[in-house]
């Protein structure tokens, strides 16, 4: 894929890999969103995932380490290599795809009970048309009766004012208070788009320095994969926009309010 969208979400992430654990309470996090999805897997005898817009592979060590066969992709090398490094040091085997969601259907010739995307990685496709083609490789990489799940950003319900700042946070982890690093979001929107700046000051040999990684997302996509996913072959079994995570919803969803939109949708 060639859009500058595309590539400037790749080298936001690209550099972002190193450090992108330190911006979210991951472990409570991941947990209590992850023991939902699995209660899905559960429910859909699910026995082999693809987590697409895998990032730095938090989900996918939660799947492997429940047992389950698993796969990660991402746009991101970067992101990839943080992913392997975890697993390999969590002594977990999961295979690894350097692949958009556009590309999925080229890129992988296995077929998958479930395709799981979380962390609003499709939000980051801008354009409709572009996410239209991501659903239907997303829905040639499972089997008949698979299932996709995908927990988004849910713009319409929050972000549609303009600017919002903050709060300044710590990183997370063991030096998280004692670090000379602070960071904080600014979120600007311009309808449906979501300019997401993540802000970190950090003191370095006594300096302190600034750095901004900046991306979009779409702040409907929401209401866009309720429009596309039965275009794209898929039948909607699951629609909330609101997510709590079957009651599990962290303390990063209370104090961040950052509604999300999960879809549970099985290809037909
Ligand atoms: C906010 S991170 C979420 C990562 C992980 N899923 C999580 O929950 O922490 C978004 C991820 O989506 C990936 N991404 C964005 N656009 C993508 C695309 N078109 N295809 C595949 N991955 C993409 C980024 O590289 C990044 O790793």
């Amino acid at each position: 894929m060639v859009d500058s969208a595309a590539k400037n979400v790749e080298k936001v992430y690209d550099q972002w890999g190193k450090d992108y654990d330190e911006f979210m309470p991951w472990e409570e996090k991941f947990r209590n969103e992850s023991n939902y999805y699995m209660q899905i897997f559960r429910q859909n005898n699910v026995k082999k995932v693809h987590d697409a817009g895998c990032g730095t592979g938090r989900h996918a060590l939660y799947f492997a380490q429940a047992g389950y066969e698993v796969t990660g992709s991402d746009i991101s090398s970067g992101m990839l290599q943080k992913a392997e490094e975890r697993v390999k040091a969590a002594g977990y085997q999961i295979n690894w795809v350097h692949s958009s969601f556009q590309e999925l259907a080229d890129k992988v010739d296995k077929r998958y009970d479930c395709l799981f995307s979380g962390g609003t990685a499709l939000a980051h496709i801008l354009d409709e048309e572009e996410l239209l083609i991501a659903l239907n490789s997303i829905r040639e990489v499972l089997v008949p009766g698979g299932i996709l799940i995908t927990d988004n950003i849910n713009g319409e319900l929050k972000a549609k004012k303009g600017l919002s700042i903050g709060p300044l946070e710590v990183p997370e982890g063991p030096e998280g208070q004692d670090s000379d690093k602070l960071w904080l979001r600014v979120l600007n929107t311009n309808w449906p788009i979501i300019n997401y700046n993540v802000v970190t000051m950090e003191k370095i040999d006594g300096k302190w320095g600034m750095v901004v990684k900046t991306f979009d997302l779409r702040g409907d996509i929401h209401v866009l994969l309720r429009k596309l996913l039965p275009k794209a072959g898929f039948e909607i079994i699951s629609d909330e926009p609101n997510s709590d995570y079957g009651g599990t919803s962290s303390s990063y969803q209370l104090k961040h309010g950052e509604p999300r939109g999960v879809f549970v949708a099985r290809r037909i």
